[in-house]
């Protein structure tokens, strides 16, 4: 099936079977490496990408469902090219990644909070990571390095 998708504000012509998931899509296809494939099962968080602001397991969505949405990856998260967005500096000014497996879901989690809950408290940032596995065990690190993008921002 041939369809368009709308990603880091570039629309994209995809050929793909209409079962794939929105994950190999946009790794195999758009070459786009942030989200990562950890459990396939949307247990994880790895593969975590913004759809119309809203944070999605990339694994278990078929690509074909987002032809209408705008999706953004981790390297489209700043929204301008060579540059970072303040998850990310905070992320590196916290060393918050260990193996940094879990990282661009872990960011990817914390910007569509940070969208719902521009001053969120410790608490908030624990729930809403809740879901996201690290196995390094850098949680505190993670949690201090949204708090920190929190305040960063304006
Ligand atoms: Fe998608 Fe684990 S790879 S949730």
């Amino acid at each position: 099936m041939i369809f368009t998708l709308k990603v880091n504000g570039v629309t994209h012509t995809i050929d793909a079977d209409d079962d794939t998931p929105l994950l190999y899509v946009l790794r195999d296809e758009l070459g786009l490496n942030g989200p990562k494939f950890g459990c396939g099962l949307g247990q994880c968080g790895a593969c975590t990408v913004l759809v119309d602001g809203r944070s999605i397991r990339s694994c278990v969505a078929g690509a074909v469902a987002f032809q209408k949405s705008e999706i953004v990856t981790l390297e489209g998260l700043s929204g301008k090219p060579g540059t970072l967005h303040s998850l990310q500096q905070a992320f590196l000014d916290e060393q918050a990644g260990q193996c940094a497996y879990c990282i661009n879901g872990m960011i990817m989690q914390a910007a569509d909070l940070l969208k719902q809950t521009p001053h969120p408290t410790e608490a908030n940032v624990r729930e809403a990571l809740d879901h996201n596995l690290c196995r390094c065990g850098t949680h505190n690190r993670i949690v201090r390095a949204v708090l920190r993008a929190a305040k960063a921002a304006p």
